[in-house]
């Protein structure tokens, strides 16, 4: 059989016999019960998968790999050039510190469906922890450390969580950030009474502790007694995940453990072609779907090495330091976002820094994140001598939507496409009155219900929530949010949002949710951020302020603010920096902003004068705000 032919077969054979399809691959995971229904679709358009199977994640993840003879394969690599620190886990190694420090939990009363919230940074205590919280039926939320206090209160408020964790600090690059007065600022802010912290203290910054609420990690978890796999349903929440929403308020993605266990360790042989005992790299955060999918849970489902990376594409110490890393540690692919190659693009434009490096391991490398624009694509491909592989998901699925699989035997890449949709995933594109579109026309994409396992259930405490946001706009499919198009082969190609999120290097932010912040300024009387194409980051967001009648302090003074409470409210994650007051936004006649076009001014690329607008004379007066800021600026 050839390799089309074998991802043609897979596909269709997906949805022939779905329930058979995943049965098969279901065999690959150890259950201490079976399940009694491989899918449960009694109550769409909620489905469930592997019900009445009962096992854990963490058995499955790392125990499996000693009980079966490869406890002293190194299972997790901590890599570490901010710190100067190279340290290695074998899986008999991980599994105990997984066991003992789930033991101090138990220890700390959290048990089967507690909520523990991880503030952390790229350390292995994280890992361990996350680990450690599926070892018990714990449920755990991390929280991506470049977000700031009032973020993390409302996630704490959602989860309600029994347990925080979290380090003294992080570092970025050369910079000591202090996460512990960033966590006390939360909890204050939080309505829901956090009764414990863990704190991992770090040498480079040591946190204050409060009395009667923190714990030092070392200690607490040094005078644990190791505990056993709890078994779970299938059907329970391993993890929530926030991502961003239309709205101030982020999703709580959740993810269950019999299904995502399945879906990851298929995926780790068929999307990532990965055999056991292989070492993969995906070069992202555990506050990310990325990290949580590709560092932590798969490659240790499929008995693989993984790396954990607490450093940059560039700057730790210079655009080597991704094939430094490669060629140390033996990686055989490499997952990262687009975003990082533009960053080592830019540094290192002839790829001189990897032919300094033995990369005879390397084989594979796999952008996602964000769109994978061709030029970047062509670059890493003609430099690294690989296939490098462009694939789109999201944090509600968990793993690939479209993909080359490339243990299903590679595809032609066509670069600006993530190529097809995955077996499992059926994939539409739907025009505004639900009919198909036909190939090469733009569309919402769409996935027809059920989706596969792995993918979000629902979210967290939020039937309604995920009805609405995903499922109401076309009855029987899932909303992916995204809008694009496939082509006569069936390739897909991935445009733009249909809502207001943006993508900036490769993390998900919502303008809504800036626009809410800069509203809340007393001299603001309006406001738009837009998000505008950046050579680096891919996306940077731009506001746009009028200020109420009246208000007679200077433009910089205003902006100056505006960027401090983003930072201050949403994170220096949003990367927002750019703002200019106007004197009115562009609107309809029905008073909708236009915000394509406002966008389309600062990329200068042509725009149509739309017919509705109030007056035109205003988009010649945002053309000239936004010179004011350096856009158009070349090469974007
Ligand atoms: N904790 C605290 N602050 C953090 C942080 C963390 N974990 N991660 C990022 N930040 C801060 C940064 O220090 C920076 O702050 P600054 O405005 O004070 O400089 C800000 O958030 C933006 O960070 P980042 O998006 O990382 O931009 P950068 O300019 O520092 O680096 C890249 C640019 C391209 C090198 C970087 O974005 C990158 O490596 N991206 C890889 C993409 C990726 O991992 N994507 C995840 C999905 S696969
Ligand atoms: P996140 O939930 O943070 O993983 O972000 C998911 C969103 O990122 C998707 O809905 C897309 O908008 C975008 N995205 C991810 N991967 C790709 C890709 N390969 N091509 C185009 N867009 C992508």
């Amino acid at each position: 059989m050839t390799g089309r032919s074998i991802y043609d077969e897979t596909y269709r054979r997906s949805f022939q016999a779905p329930e058979e399809f995943w049965a098969a691959a279901a065999e690959d995971i150890v259950w201490d019960r079976r399940w009694d229904r491989v899918l449960d679709d009694a109550r769409p358009p909620f489905y469930r998968w592997f019900v009445g199977g009962m096992l854990n994640t963490c058995y499955n993840a790392v125990d499996v790999h000693v009980d079966r003879g490869r406890g002293r394969q190194t299972a997790l690599v901590y890599d570490s050039p901010v710190t100067k620190t190279v340290k290695t886990y074998s899986y008999a190694e991980l599994r105990d510190e997984v066991a003992r420090f789930a033991g101090a939990l138990t220890r700390l009363g959290i048990g089967k469906g507690d909520r523990v919230i991880l503030y952390m940074p790229m350390v292995p205590e994280a890992v361990i922890a996350m680990l450690g919280c599926a070892r018990i039926g714990a449920i755990h939320s991390v929280v991506f450390g470049g977000f700031a206090p009032k973020e993390l209160a409302t996630r704490i408020d959602d989860a309600k969580p029994k347990l925080i964790l979290c380090a003294s600090c992080g570092i970025e690059v050369n910079r000591v950030i202090p996460y512990k007065p960033l966590l006390d600022q939360a909890i204050e802010l939080a309505r829901h009474t956090v009764e414990r912290c863990l704190v991992l203290q770090r040498p480079q910054e040591r946190a204050t502790m409060v009395k009667g609420r923190d714990l030092d990690w070392q200690e607490t978890v040094a005078g644990a007694a190791p505990v056993d796999c709890v078994s779970g349903a299938a059907t329970d929440a391993l993890y929530i995940l926030y991502t961003s929403g239309t709205t101030g308020i982020p999703k709580g993605v959740v993810r269950d453990n019999g299904g995502h266990a399945v879906a990851l360790k298929w995926s780790m042989q068929n999307v990532y072609g990965m055999g056991s005992g292989e070492v993969y790299w995906a070069a992202s955060d555990i506050g990310w779907v990325v990290g949580h999918s590709y560092i932590v849970y798969a490659p240790l489902l499929k008995g693989c090495t993984t790396i954990l990376y607490e450093g940059k594409p560039v700057g730790t110490p210079d655009p080597g330091a991704f094939w430094r890393v490669c060629s140390q540690h033996g990686v055989n692919a490499l997952f990262t976002a687009p975003t990082a190659f533009r960053a080592i693009k830019k540094e290192d434009p002839q790829g001189s820094f990897m032919k300094t490096y033995d990369l005879s391991r390397f084989r594979t490398l796999f952008l996602a994140g964000e769109r994978c624009d061709p030029d970047t694509l062509v670059w890493a491909r003609e430099r690294l001598g690989v296939p490098v592989i462009d694939h789109w998901w999201q944090t509600e699925t968990g793993w690939a939507i479209g993909a080359n699989c490339v243990g299903l035997g590679m595809l032609p890449v066509k670069p600006g496409s993530p190529t097809k949709a995955v077996p499992g995933y059926d994939v539409q594109v739907l025009g505004e009155d639900g009919r198909q579109m036909p190939a090469g026309e733009i569309g919402a994409i769409v996935v027809k219900l059920p989706m596969p396992p792995g993918c979000l259930p629902t979210l967290w405490n939020n039937d309604e929530g995920y009805e609405k946001s995903y499922l109401a706009r076309y009855p029987g499919y899932y909303l992916t949010a995204d809008a694009g198009y496939k082509d006569e082969d069936g390739y897909l190609f991935i445009m733009s949002r249909i809502d207001d999120i943006i993508n900036v290097a490769g993390h998900r932010l919502s303008t809504g949710a800036m626009e809410e912040v800069l509203s809340a300024h007393p001299d603001v009387a309006e406001c738009a951020v837009v998000g505008v194409a950046d050579e680096i980051k891919g996306e940077i967001p731009v506001g746009f302020v009028v200020t109420k009648a009246g208000v007679t302090r200077s433009e910089a003074e205003i902006v100056r603010e505006l960027v401090e409470r983003v930072r201050e409210q949403i994170g220096p994650v949003a990367a927002f920096k750019a703002a200019t007051v106007v004197k009115r936004l562009p609107k309809t006649r029905s008073g909708k902003i236009l915000r394509g076009t406002m966008k389309r001014i600062a990329e200068g690329t042509p725009y149509t004068t739309p017919a509705t607008i109030d007056d035109p004379v205003i988009l010649d007066e945002i053309g000239e705000s936004l010179r004011g800021l350096g856009y158009p600026k070349k090469g974007t």
